[in-house]
């Protein structure tokens, strides 16, 4: 052989050939749309931290659904957003709350052509803004809060949920839920865990979206610290071992190690979110004109695809979906 031999050179030489020689691609069937539900809003009503994402109305949420399963897009993930909070999150168990009129509404308008996922989790609905019940000390109460996810996750599958995403990040919640769905009849429900959730600054926009940042403190005593790794497969593993159907790491790229780890020692369906600061930090640089926002989106889901994920929660599945589909 004469060096240099330029194997990898024509591996490269058209548009062609590197379609037919990628490793990895994003398709439509691997997004599913985050979406805002809020009470009592009179129109949909834009998020200025998220360009493009919008709070919206039970109406305008059926549209956008619609679209997106016309599309192809085949799941979303609701975040309702409540009129009244209070200590216990009283209305995230409501069969009239937000997200359960939200299900009951879709359901209707879309059968089973769409995957409905839920956000499990109590931040959005206590007044506090902590994903659980609040000991008198302030302390989040493990046990009290998994007494409340049972309940609520029944409300959700009542009102037509297809899969429970438990993002509170309490012990025992996957467990917990799995046998509350069980017993009252829901075994054909599934549960994805956000069993790889990060204390991250990358929420930050989410946080204006569903309205539940922390009154006080915040989220390190039961979210991941950043600088742990192997903990994530040891969080992964107790959420199969409690019967989790699918699990997910988030945020997505600041953590493609752990989502690669992971995907080596698990066979269930792997989650990635790309959340709201990866989306914003895109859309501001864009913006900006200090990146092209279009290719940077591209790169962003394919490195999460070659890092092992199956399926991405992103706020670009709608603007993804439409250059797929033209
Ligand atoms: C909690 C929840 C959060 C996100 C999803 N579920 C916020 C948090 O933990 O503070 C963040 C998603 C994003 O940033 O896009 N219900």
């Amino acid at each position: 052989m004469t060096f240099p031999t330029r194997r990898l050179r024509r591996l490269r030489r058209t548009p062609a050939l590197r379609r037919l020689v990628a490793e990895h691609s994003v398709t439509v069937d691997d997004l599913v749309a985050p979406l805002f539900v809020k009470e009592g809003l009179t129109g949909p009503q834009p998020i200025l931290s998220m360009p493009g994402v919008m709070q919206h109305t039970q109406e305008s949420l059926r549209t956008e659904v619609r679209a997106l399963r016309d599309l192809g897009v085949p799941a979303v993930i609701l975040f309702g957003i409540p009129s009244a909070k209070d200590g216990r999150g009283s209305a995230a168990d409501d069969p009239d709350g937000v997200v359960q009129v939200a299900l009951r509404n879709l359901r209707d308008e879309v059968g089973d052509s769409l995957v409905l996922m839920v956000d499990t989790c109590l931040d959005e609905y206590t007044d506090h803004g902590h994903c659980g019940i609040l000991t008198p000390a302030g302390e989040v109460d493990n046990d009290d809060t998994l007494d409340r996810l049972r309940s609520i996750c029944v409300a959700q599958a009542r009102a037509g949920a297809d899969v429970i995403a438990p993002s509170g990040m309490m012990d025992g919640m996957v467990g917990a839920i799995r046998g509350a769905l069980d017993d009252a009849g829901f075994d054909d429900r599934l549960v994805l865990s956000y069993a790889v959730k990060y204390a991250s600054a990358e929420y930050g926009p989410f946080r204006d979206a569903g309205e539940c940042a922390p009154q006080f403190g915040d989220r390190r005593g039961y979210q991941m610290d950043p600088a742990n790794a192997r903990e994530a497969l040891d969080e992964v593993l107790l959420d199969i071992d409690e019967g989790a159907d699918m699990v997910m790491v988030k945020p997505a790229l600041s953590y493609l190690d752990v989502i690669a780890e992971v995907r080596s020692v698990v066979n269930v369906p792997l989650a990635a979110y790309h959340v709201s600061g990866e989306y914003s930090m895109l859309k501001a640089a864009a913006a900006n004109g200090w990146i092209d926002g279009h290719q940077v989106a591209w790169e962003h889901l394919v490195s999460i695809k070659r890092a092992g994920a199956d399926i991405i929660l992103t706020y670009l599945a709608r603007e993804i979906a439409e250059e797929l589909n033209g």
